[in-house]
């Protein structure tokens, strides 16, 4: 049994290892990367330490005037630690609850939830700080879990391709907590590991990845910008299954420049979901309202750089919801901003209909911010006709 998973292991770490081979291989770096020497490195090395690797490549002194004129500079705020300060996990259940009877009779998954709301921040395993230096256009912030890596390699060689053009920097991070089960976390940890030390786009909180943690991501999210992040102009924040296109979002983003902006696919007056089935079901004892504030969906959102301290202070006022969305609604009620609906952002709905036109229709994907949902074979093809010579009058049937 045991030599049995120690192949499987193997084997997937060898499968990985050549697949990031021939991305680096692909992206042109030097040869001889993985040299045993080189290897021994990035084993001994510590993860914190992948910053010192890229900050003298920033440039911050490129920042041209004309640029300048379409996004007004965060006014920098003080108030925060200069770097991650928490550094212990000291997490325990609130006992509290166990003695009232509305608490018995919830389902478990939310006793779970309840039992450990007040935990509000967890450290980080791996961090990297330098990704904020300098002044940037469009942070592209993606929600993965530690399994997913060929997504996040198919963002990397599509819509979270790191690039400056015209003198706007766009910068791509993908948002982890650990591995749900046991196994997951023994074997997949050092992949993580080795995939940061490639690329550097990976930040991990020593929080559980699951559906219910969802907005402690959120918020380590927000803190995190708080603490490393000020010269952002916009923020892109989505899940790893979508289709995007940030050029089109910058477009966007030009003609309606503003310190409070945050568009998405917004809902105005969601109710919250009653039967147990559903995965957003809520009961009553959580929230009694019959509304939800307005909140966009989560699978893609664009929001401004200057927004996000002011979320920050409005999370710390609230407590967790278990949905990360509508969490993020709750505090733009607090702020008293209101998300903006964009037709160009899909998140809800389009998958229902498999034989939809528009989930096959290059021409559709064009016009569009965000789509939900393409896996990764189906979204590199669909990046490649959208950004090939597109005829749009042309049907193209790929997927
Ligand atoms: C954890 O919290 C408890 C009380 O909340 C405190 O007594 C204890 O010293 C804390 N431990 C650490 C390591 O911070
Ligand atoms: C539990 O109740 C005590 C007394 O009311 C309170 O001080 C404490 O903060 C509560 N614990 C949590 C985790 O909310
Ligand atoms: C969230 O993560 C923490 C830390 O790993 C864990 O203790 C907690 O059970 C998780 N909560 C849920 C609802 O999964
Ligand atoms: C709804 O919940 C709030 C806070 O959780 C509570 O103060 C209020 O009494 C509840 N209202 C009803 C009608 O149950
Ligand atoms: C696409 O169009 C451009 C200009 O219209 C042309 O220069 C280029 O060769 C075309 N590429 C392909 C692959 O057809």
């Amino acid at each position: 049994m045991f030599q049995w998973k120690k192949k499987l292991y193997r084997g997937v770490c060898l499968t990985f290892f050549l697949a990031i081979t021939v991305t680096v291989l692909q992206r042109g770096s030097p040869p001889g990367l993985f040299t045993q020497d080189e290897q021994k490195r990035l084993e001994s090395s510590e993860l914190l330490s992948a910053h010192k690797r890229e900050t003298h490549l920033s440039n911050d002194g490129f920042w041209a005037p004309k640029a300048d004129r379409l996004f007004t500079e965060t006014p920098y705020n003080t108030d925060h630690p200069s770097e991650w300060d928490i550094i212990s996990i000291n997490c325990t259940a609130n006992s509290n609850l166990t003695k009232l009877s509305w608490f018995t009779t919830l389902e478990p998954n939310f006793q779970q939830f309840l039992l450990y709301r007040h935990c509000r921040y967890f450290p980080m395993i791996i961090n990297n700080p330098q990704k904020c230096s300098g002044s940037i256009t469009l942070l592209i912030v993606v929600k993965s879990i530690i399994t997913q890596h060929d997504r996040r390699e198919v963002i990397r060689k599509t819509w979270g391709k790191e690039k400056e053009v015209d003198g706007k920097k766009i910068k791509t991070l993908f948002l982890l907590g650990t591995a749900m089960k046991e196994d997951e976390r023994a074997n997949y940890q050092k992949l993580l590991e080795y995939e940061n030390k490639i690329y550097g786009d990976i930040l991990q909180w020593d929080f559980l990845d699951s559906f219910f943690n969802l907005t402690l991501k959120e918020v380590h999210f927000l803190k995190w910008m708080n603490i490393y992040c000020h010269g952002v102009h916009y923020i892109f924040k989505g899940d790893d299954d979508v289709y995007v296109s940030p050029n089109n979002i910058l477009e966007y983003l030009e003609g309606n420049s503003s310190p409070d902006l945050f568009a998405g696919d917004v809902l105005q007056k969601a109710r919250p979901i009653r039967k147990k089935e559903n995965k957003y079901y809520i009961p009553t004892s959580l929230y009694n309202k019959s509304h939800y504030p307005p909140y966009a969906g989560g699978g893609g959102f664009v929001m401004a750089g200057p927004l996000v301290h002011k979320l920050y202070k409005a999370s710390e006022t609230l407590e967790l919801y278990p949905i990360d969305d509508v969490f993020l609604g709750m505090c733009l009620e607090v702020i008293n901003v209101s998300p903006i609906m964009h037709e160009g952002f899909k998140t809800f709905g389009i998958v229902k209909n498999k034989n939809s036109k528009m989930n096959k229709e290059p021409c559709f994907f064009k016009n569009m911010l965000v789509v939900h949902k393409l896996l990764p074979d189906d979204l590199m093809n669909m990046w490649k006709l959208v950004h090939s010579n597109l005829t749009c009058s042309q049907k193209v049937n790929i997927l």
